[in-house]
Order: structure tokens, then C-alpha cells, then sequence
């Protein structure tokens, strides 16, 4: 073990991603929120995620071997089983399970059959090490980095984009923190939800975020990544040992909008020992050249 912890960890951020086109649904399965939401995609959400642009991306990606991926959800549209297989045939693209942490979205979770149908396809990408079956919140140890993988996915009545993290995982997620925190680890919270209560619409934010925000602040975490608005964002949350940078990503197969709504992800070189951060935002170029870096930023995770 020579020196691990000075290594710069590369991890690439993507949300999501929304992969279609969506399989025919018969009829049937369509006389509940699935109704709304399958209307919806042909009408809108078929021209916004385009697929030539998420593999663009994903290949992006590749190119430039992060250590380790995350993908904070939202992987399919309608939660539908035919989707999920579909789906993980595009997720390959980004690497093996183990180096590939994925937590589920909303729209992962849209009614209750599921986030059971999402685990029957994708579990391996949700596993904590040595975890035999995928619990919430999940933990996964890369070098010095500790990766924690949050489910916020619940189904919802039609037209609403909650999410819930729940007491169970809100004291389990306390529980890790502060096991990785005294291993000296640099902790990465995964969530598909942004994790403020502040800003959120009405009808699409976390149920629980007061009691999140005030598990994070109590129990720290160097970084959180989170997806669900379709736009980049960074905040900062205050926090017993430093501020916690919340960072969003953008839909990584959106093609209209501003520029922070367009497709990207994010390529963060962690530095564990200094705890600096640099990002790179990395995706659709404005004059239709393909993939390319956006912008950058650098950070001290800890410093106002
Ligand atoms: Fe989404």
C-alpha cells in the first residue's frame, strides 16, 4: 500500500438519462400513473432525451477512464419491466457494476412494480461491498474514497415527483458517515433527489429533506452529487466540519434548453488528502460539435 490516499481519485457524475424509446404498453398497464407518463413521453420526453447524445456522451465518458462512475437515476421513463433490460444495455457502455454506483430515480420507481423490476435488472450496480442483496443506502470503498448510494425513489400519485428517504435509511446514512469519516475516508453521498429543502417546486422535491439536511449538517460529507432537476447546480451545505458541496447534474441525453439544461456530466478529480475538488463540466457543445468540456471549477471541500 504505497500512498493510495494521495492518488487523485476521477469519478464521473451522469443523471439521468431517461434511455428510450419506450416499449410498446399494452393497454392494460396503462390505466394508472403509467397513463400519464407514457403520454407525456410521446409527446415531449421523446424529443427531449435523445439517444444518439446519451451515447455520445457515455462514450465521452470512456474515453477518459474515471476510476469509478455514478449515475443518480432516473435511468427509464415510466418505470415499465421492459425498460429496465433496455436500459442496462446502455449502461454497459459506462463500465462494469463495480465500477459503475447507481441509485434510483423517481421515474425508476414510478409505481410500485417498479423499483422491484429495476432491482431484478440493475442490482449489481447497486450493491455494498461484500452486500449480497441491495439495501439503502449502500456503501462501496474505492481507494480512499467511500461511496454511499442513497434511494429516494418512491411512486407517486400522477403528476407529482416526490421522493422520500425515510427514517430507516436517514439513521443507516447517519451510521455510514460517521463510520468512513473515522476511517479517514473522503464521503460521497449519492442521491437522485437534490438534498435541500430549500428551492424545491411544489410537488417535486424530497418529503423529508428538513430532516436530511439536518442529518448531513450533523454528520458531515465532503460531497453530494444529485440529479432530478435536469440542470447543473452547486450549493452549499453548512455542516459540522466543513461546508458539503451539493452538486447537480444536468440530464445527460437532454438536447434543447439553456445551457445549464443541456446534456452533461460532470468529471470531478477528487483529491482526498488536500480534500480539493476539480470539475469539469463536460457535454453538448452550443454549436452542435459534439461533446466537449463546458467549464471548470475548482474547490476546497470545507472552505466558504
Ligand atoms: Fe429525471
Amino acid at each position: 500500500m504505497t500512498g493510495a490516499r494521495h492518488v487523485t481519485f476521477l469519478l464521473a457524475h451522469l443523471s439521468d438519462p431517461h434511455i428510450g424509446p419506450l416499449p410498446r404498453i399494452p393497454f392494460r398497464r396503462l390505466l394508472n400513473k403509467r397513463l400519464t407518463g407514457a403520454l407525456n413521453w410521446h409527446k415531449a420526453r421523446a424529443n427531449i432525451h435523445n439517444m444518439d447524445v446519451l451515447a455520445a456522451l457515455f462514450a465521452d465518458v470512456a474515453a477518459h477512464a474515471p476510476h469509478h462512475v455514478a449515475l443518480t437515476g432516473d435511468l427509464v421513463n415510466v418505470g415499465y419491466e421492459p425498460e429496465f433490460p433496455q436500459a442496462l444495455a446502455m449502461t454497459r457502455l459506462l463500465g462494469d457494476a463495480a465500477d459503475v454506483s447507481i441509485v434510483p430515480g423517481n421515474h425508476d420507481a414510478y409505481i410500485r412494480e417498479s423499483l422491484p423490476a429495476m432491482r431484478r435488472v440493475f442490482s449489481p450496480f447497486m450493491l455494498g461491498d461484500s452486500s449480497r442483496e441491495v439495501t439503502f443506502p449502500y456503501l462501496r470503498r474505492r481507494g480512499a474514497v467511500a461511496l454511499i448510494g442513497v434511494n429516494s425513489g418512491v411512486p407517486t400519485l400522477p403528476f407529482f415527483a416526490t421522493g422520500r428517504v425515510g427514517r430507516a435509511q436517514r439513521a443507516k446514512l447517519g451510521e455510514l458517515l460517521d463510520e468512513t469519516r473515522r476511517q479517514g475516508l473522503f464521503r460521497v453521498v449519492m442521491i437522485h433527489h437534490p438534498p435541500l429543502a430549500a428551492g424545491a417546486k411544489f410537488g417535486r422535491g424530497l418529503t423529508d429533506a428538513k430532516s436530511l439536511t439536518r442529518l448531513l449538517a450533523e454528520h458531515g460529507a465532503e460531497l453530494v452529487l444529485h440529479g432530478h432537476n435536469h440542470r447543473h447546480s452547486l450549493a452549499k451545505l453548512p455542516a459540522k466540519g466543513g461546508d458539503i458541496p451539493i452538486l447537480g447534474v444536468a440530464s445527460a441525453s437532454a438536447v434543447p434548453g439553456t445551457p445549464h439544461h443541456r446534456a452533461e456530466y460532470h468529471l470531478i478529480e477528487i483529491m482526498p488528502e488536500t480534500r480539493r475538488l476539480h470539475i469539469q463540466r463536460r457535454g453538448l457543445l452550443a454549436d452542435g460539435n459534439g461533446i466537449g468540456a463546458l467549464s471548470e471549477m475548482a474547490l476546497t471541500q470545507g472552505v466558504s
